[in-house]
């Protein structure tokens, strides 16, 4: 049954994530009166606090990191936290939570949400104290944060201990980039307009970029990046994500079983990577908007093998994409910060101009962040006489979405999010078919990693990666949007 959750229960409440993310949309949805005015958010964490101790933590969180112009309801909304600590690992404790919670009703208005944004390792422990609590029956859905392991069979272990409490329609998986409004965009664009749809497909598309870029480096999270690296952090849900959707056959509807059976046919459509079609990189010293930052090496303290970017040539193996290479990338400490999606369309057939036409093919350039805006490059005549032939040069016709919808609110993506987990809408959750299909594609690139020794290029921090790189889409005669 369908409910809107009065409790909301905060796993990973001092984190990271926590802090930046989660502390900061639930006080701005509540700001704007989004949620029920009685939601009670228990946070836990292992660490030790009073809630008053919490309260105090959360409001710096928010002074560090919710625009200033948005800081009006902090103190009503910091009323709303009550903290719990909690040992994941000794189920004995959750019944602290049950306690603060108070009894969960049922009915469309009664439910608990929770929110697990822990360590992989705790997932187990965490699911197996929740049931010991009784607090997995009835109107109770989970929303679980990445990492959901770190190949198939780890997924498939906390899949399988996941289910073994809840119910598939009551797991909500996230990836954060499904709550980008630039995100949903796609979907818009793809199937709320009639002029794409009959091009968007092998006869006229010639290739597609997917590009996200990153000037950050390792950040706090030196530990956990070391042992995953850009392909699992990136590549496995993100970028395969954005793939789906622009891949994805028109679904039905917008419902979460019509949009997901749809990504789902692409996932599992994607074909095993030759090793010649993908390249890894770690950054080196360099310079990011002219401050000079370290190498991998160095902010790590040590060596390593693990990638830092990764670029490959993807293919979906169906009637609509045979012979569309999609070309990824993605990567840390590169040029500039941004995520796009760039269709190459063909050259027309035949120019009615001799040359240029077919030298001009024109391009869908969708811009995810930081700016979003969407241009369509257009073949146009220059103005002249044209006594030596016409000429024809390339035109932007740009939309700048803020511009396009000013006065709107843009929210950040686990608003969305947070607000579809409360109110138990799940089409921008990945299923676990999903995420099986992804693992299963990655797992076959690691496993051509491993046989051919692979390692990682050295780049210079402040590029676009290594030359390789450039070489990987070049041969094939295509030029990286940059
Ligand atoms: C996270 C990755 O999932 O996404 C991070 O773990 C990355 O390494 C982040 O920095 C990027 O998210 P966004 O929204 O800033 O593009």
């Amino acid at each position: 049954m369908s409910f809107t959750a009065d409790r909301l229960l905060l796993f990973g409440a001092t984190g990271d994530l926590a802090q930046r993310m989660l502390l900061p949309s639930l006080c701005a949805l509540d700001a704007d009166g989004l949620v029920d005015p009685n939601l009670r958010i228990v946070c836990t964490a292992r660490s030790e606090h009073d809630t008053h101790e919490y309260r105090q933590f959360a409001r710096a969180a928010l002074e560090k990191f919710l625009p200033a112009d948005r800081r009006g309801g902090v103190a009503t909304f910091l009323n709303r936290l009550h903290y719990e600590s909690v040992d994941a690992n000794q189920p004995d404790e959750f019944g602290k939570l049950g306690a603060a919670l108070g009894p969960i009703g049922d009915g469309p208005d009664h439910g608990l949400a929770i929110f697990l944004s822990t360590a992989p390792s705790l997932f187990e422990p965490t699911i197996a104290g929740l049931e010991q609590a009784g607090l997995t029956k009835g109107n109770v859905r989970i929303g679980l944060e990445k990492p959901l392991g770190t190949d198939l069979a780890s997924s498939c272990e906390i899949n399988d201990a996941v289910a073994h409490a809840f119910p598939e329609e009551r797991i909500f998986r996230i990836d954060h980039y499904l709550g980008k409004e630039t995100v949903q965009n796609l979907l818009a664009m793809r199937f709320g307009n009639i002029l794409f749809e009959p091009l968007w497909n092998a006869a006229h598309i010639d290739h597609v970029q997917i590009t996200v870029a990153e000037t950050v480096g390792l950040e706090s999270r030196v530990d956990f990046y070391d042992g995953a690296g850009a392909l699992r952090d990136m590549v496995q849900n993100h970028m395969l994500q954005l793939l789906a959707l622009v891949a994805m056959e028109p679904p039905s509807s917008f419902d979460a079983t019509a949009v997901r059976d749809e990504k789902v046919k692409v996932l599992r459509a994607l074909r095993p990577v030759a090793p010649n079609e993908v390249v890894t990189g770690q950054y080196r010293a360099g310079a990011i908007d002219g401050a000079v930052v370290p190498g991998y090496d160095e902010e790590l303290k040590r060596d390593s093998d693990t990638e830092t970017f990764v670029a490959l040539k993807a293919h979906v193996d169906n009637w609509r994409w045979q012979g569309v290479p999609f070309y990824l990338r993605t990567g840390k400490r590169l040029f500039k910060r941004t995520t796009e999606i760039l269709v190459r369309f063909r050259p027309v057939p035949h120019s009615i101009f001799g040359r240029g036409a077919t030298d001009n093919p024109n391009g869908l350039l969708i811009g995810i962040q930081p700016e979003e805006n969407i241009t369509l490059s257009l073949v146009a005549k220059v103005p002249g006489l044209d006594r030596d032939g016409v000429r024809l040069r390339k035109v932007p016709l740009k939309i700048a979405m803020p511009d396009a919808f000013t006065g709107t609110h843009r929210r950040i993506a686990y608003e969305r999010l947070l607000l579809d987990l409360i109110e138990g809408r799940p089409t921008l959750f990945v299923r676990r078919d999903e995420v099986e299909a992804q693992w299963r594609w990655i797992d076959q690139i690691r496993a051509t990693w491993a046989e051919e020794d692979l390692k990682p290029k050295p780049y210079t921090a402040g590029s676009w990666g290594p030359s390789a790189a450039i070489a990987l889409a070049e041969r094939d005669g295509v030029t990286w949007h940059e």
